[in-house]
């Protein structure tokens, strides 16, 4: 694609096997990659912008703990333009790029009161409540994607070892993906846990999907950034969310740091 050789133009050199997308709020994690280029999605062709607030659009070429790495600070969502594969061409332009692992990042609702405002979750699994996928038009046996295990067990596990070792209380669960932009009704909310969904939000699900159609593993975190609607007396606003995350920033920026370190 277009894009993949523009950003091989730019760093000929760079070598990147992990790639993150970086969810609201969670975009400051960018300052602590020692950048080599930034580039707007903009410039990238096929790369759709984001118009949530919290979502910069910059693609971002740099090092972590010493490891090449891609991020998108910022994705666009199924809610914005109704088109589900919207994420098609970054996930592609990852693996055009040489990834082997996506890092999928989110802010989340959670359902659990064991779980709240300010916690990080290890994503399991997922449930898709929207009931569409990104693999629509796609052709060729490939599009039946296996997605046990969509979040890879290793990559799961070392990030169970990574929270122990620096003193950090992980949850783990199932997000349930919902098309949004509306947040859920607490009748929602209420059916949701009875099948078993630990946090709520509008992302990931489909990125999660194009990634393993590529054959990139994938490994997923939520930021809780309230309790889901109904829980308690909190008005549920981006305003939140966006605040909330930022609580959440240094957990975050730990797990995701030494993750990286550790993937050497
Ligand atoms: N529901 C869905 N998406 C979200 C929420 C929520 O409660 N909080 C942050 N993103």
């Amino acid at each position: 694609m277009k894009c993949t050789q523009h950003i091989k133009s730019i760093a000929p050199s760079f070598n990147p096997k992990i790639a993150l997308v970086l969810g609201s709020g969670l975009g400051e994690f960018a300052d602590s990659i020692e950048k080599i280029a930034e580039i707007s999605y903009s410039d990238l062709e096929g790369f759709p912008a984001s118009g949530v607030g919290g979502h910069a659009g910059n693609f971002i070429l740099g090092k972590v703990g010493g490891t090449d790495v891609v991020a998108m600070q910022g994705r666009v969502h199924y809610y914005e333009d109704g088109q589900v594969d919207a994420m098609k061409v970054p996930i592609k332009c990852f693996k055009e790029l040489g990834c082997e692992i996506v890092i999928l990042t989110n802010a989340a609702g959670s359902l659990d009161y064991n779980a709240g405002p300010g916690s990080v979750m290890l994503i399991k699994d997922y449930v898709n409540f929207t009931g569409m996928s990104p693999l629509f038009k796609e052709t060729g046996n490939e599009r039946f994607v296996n997605m046990v295990n969509a979040y890879n067990k290793d990559l799961r596990r070392d990030v169970l070892n990574i929270a122990d070792a620096n003193d950090i209380h992980l949850s783990k669960g199932v997000y349930g993906w919902m098309c949004g932009p509306q947040f859920e009704t607490p009748a929602e909310i209420n059916v949701l846990k009875i099948l078993g969904v630990n946090a709520a939000g509008m992302s990931t699900v489909p990125e999660t999907i194009l990634a393993r159609h590529q054959g990139m593993k994938v490994m997923a975190l939520s930021v809780i950034t309230n309790y889901a609607a109904g829980m308690d007396d909190g008005e549920l606003s981006h305003e939140q969310t966006i605040k909330y995350a930022d609580k959440a920033s240094q957990t975050f920026k730990t797990i995701l740091t030494e993750f990286i370190k550790n993937l050497k």
